[in-house]
């Protein structure tokens, strides 16, 4: 066994995780005065969350008519009929206030002449239950949103006194002997120090695994820590083959550029100079959901009207959009083009490809946060003690397929009510259990195993395997062909973490060693993502399937639910949640199941 020191820290609960919906989860434990620890491996206002640019959808009118009903039919539509429907009520209905309180809490969102928060329309969002113009919804601080969100919530959370431990890396969930959580055990990366938290909630709010591909837009932390760590306390992914591609990642880079960029008035156009989405979607044209635009612009490409030297990408055009427009609503975009594709965006197009951007899957939760353990018998049972909000978790409320600006109200509604459930179950007077030594230790062995891996294969040569295999198998689309491919290439290359190397086995700043903790967190996110597109015989949302185009409700309209034991993935599955959270008729709209229908934009 290994021997390593260890300081105990006791708290009523631990986030793991500082952006939008690991800070929004801390700010409201804190506020209601449970002694809150946040820990996590970059500094807050380093979250991805700072990444994300065009906005964040709350029905509030400034623009023109819209109500929450009208967003939870989009979300529906949007997640292709795979989202369960009370946590997408709970979205829509939610979202004004939740915008409401971020603008109190200080977010400096863009303006209307009036005052008002300045509201752009984005893909997939509609007036008229999906049968009027699109709608102005997403609501926008320039397009640097998730900046001012972050830096909000930051500021907000040590005013309410929560406790930051930065630059610590959770390497376990500490789990007792009849399936409790407890708490954390962590790594200390500027000291080399270790530390358990011990704690009577633990919130994962550890973000995506995009960086499991080769190209996303993803931040290279985005590594699905907390999947990984789920995964090996022998819980649950759900539905992890859905991946979403936006559409207009740089080309080259995959730098993001928002599609608040299409908001504002810009198109996409192929080799022919054709806006061909007028094609494709002939209502919501460049509009369109994103699954729907990725797939657009890569059948143009694969036809042969791609732009560039080797046809193979896609212009976006803004120049025709006044230039006061894109210094006041698209700086950041214009900044970007200029830096990672050399355009002026007042003259030029940015050239772009579609790009890996988001996890719909993850740790499976109901709508208030809880971790889910589905059995059999109740494919709702939660898990006592555990979390998880954010893109880390899966609530499932973008279904098969997000809409943009979906993401960041997701983590402000649900890291909030987090915080309202553990206000309810955390019993701030109970003694806190002592930490099953069995399972630290066990973390601690895993932990010194990875430090001292003599074999024969760097981490940065197998990741960089497992990001090709995964891009080129698991892609916009898929075949049985390069599906079964990609599992066995992955089953091959998981194979290989048997015989990481890692060269330096100091624990201070130890940057390899990180990179292999993290290599273990991208593997089974990246296993069951493959293996769970496999098993999928439909198309629907993000996982479009060549060999099966359609959506089959009758057999498919279901969650995966990923096991892992060792690199195998076990899947089995659980229903869709379809009744809404209530059914009164409200401001005459009658809430109801919204039947499944054709996908068509
Ligand atoms: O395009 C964007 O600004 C990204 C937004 C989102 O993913 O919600």
């Amino acid at each position: 066994m290994a021997a390593y020191e260890y300081e105990t820290h006791d708290y009523d609960v631990v986030v793991v995780g500082a952006g939008g919906a690991g800070l929004r989860a801390t700010l409201g434990m804190a506020e209601q005065g449970l002694r809150t620890a946040c820990v996590t491996k970059v500094f807050p206002t380093r979250s991805h969350t700072v990444a994300a640019q065009g906005g964040i959808a709350a029905s509030l009118s400034n623009m023109g008519p819209d109500n929450w009903q009208w967003h939870m039919y989009d979300t529906v539509k949007g997640s292709d009929w795979l989202g369960d429907t009370d946590a997408m009520e709970y979205l829509a209905r939610s979202a004004p206030a939740a915008v409401y309180e971020l603008e109190h809490y200080g977010v400096p969102f863009s303006r209307t002449e009036e005052g008002k928060i300045y509201q752009r329309p984005f893909g997939g969002h509609t007036t008229e239950f999906g049968e009027g113009p699109p709608v102005q919804r997403t609501c926008a601080a320039a397009d640097r949103t998730g900046h001012a969100i972050l830096h909000t919530l930051y500021g907000q959370s040590l005013k309410n006194n929560a406790e930051f431990y930065i630059e610590y890396f959770a390497i376990d969930l500490i789990m007792s002997e009849d399936g409790i959580c407890q708490g954390v055990l962590c790594w200390k990366l500027d000291d080399g120090t270790f530390h358990v938290f011990n704690a009577k909630m633990v919130v994962l709010a550890t973000g995506g695994y995009g960086r499991s591909y080769f190209s996303a837009t993803s931040a290279h932390t985005c590594t699905g820590d907390g999947g990984g760590m789920v995964a090996r306390a022998g819980l649950a992914l759900q539905d992890m083959e859905f991946v979403q591609f936006h559409p207009t990642g740089i080309y080259g880079s995959g730098c993001l550029i928002t599609e608040g960029a299409r908001g504002e008035g810009g198109y996409l156009t192929n080799s022919e100079g054709e806006r061909f989405m007028e094609r494709y979607a002939p209502t919501y044209k460049d509009l369109a959901p994103r699954d729907y635009v990725s797939r657009s612009m890569t059948m143009e490409i694969r036809e042969g009207r791609g732009v560039g030297e080797h046809g193979d990408h896609i212009h976006l055009n803004l120049s025709h959009l006044p230039k006061e427009a894109l210094a006041e609503r698209l700086p950041g975009i214009s900044e970007s083009a200029k830096i990672f594709a050399g355009v002026d965006v007042t003259k030029e197009p940015i050239p772009v490809l579609p790009t890996v951007h988001y996890n719909m899957g993850g740790i499976p939760t109901n709508y208030w946060g809880e971790v889910l353990n589905p059995t059999s018998e109740d494919p709702n049972a939660i898990v006592p003690g555990l979390m998880a909000v954010g893109e880390a978790g899966c609530a499932s409320v973008h279904g098969a397929n997000r809409l943009g600006s979906n993401s960041l109200i997701d983590l402000v509604v649900f890291g909030r009510a987090a915080a309202i459930r553990a206000g309810k179950v955390v019993d701030r007077e109970a003694a806190r259990g002592v930490p099953n030594q069995a399972s630290v230790d066990k973390a601690l062995d895993r932990f010194d195993g990875l430090r001292h891996a003599d074999g024969g294969t760097p981490t940065a040569e197998l990741r960089l395997e497992m990001q090709r295999t995964m891009q080129e198998d698991a892609a916009v689309f898929r075949t049985d062909k390069t599906l079964k491919q990609g599992v066995e290439k992955m089953a091959g290359i998981a194979g290989k973490m048997a015989d990481l190397k890692v060269t330096d086995r100091t624990l201070i700043w130890n940057s390899d060693l990180m990179e292999t903790l993290e290599l273990t967190n991208l593997m089974p996110n990246a296993l069951a993502t493959i293996v769970g597109a496999e098993a999928r015989k439909e198309s629907r949302g993000a996982h479009a399937h060549e060999d099966y185009p359609e959506r089959d409700d009758d057999n498919w309209r279901v969650h995966s639910i990923a096991h892992l034991e060792g690199n195998e993935v076990k899947l089995t599955y659980r229903p869709v949640i379809l009744d809404p959270l209530t059914e009164e008729k409200e401001g005459g709209i009658e809430l109801k199941r919204i039947a499944p229908k054709a996908r068509t934009f």
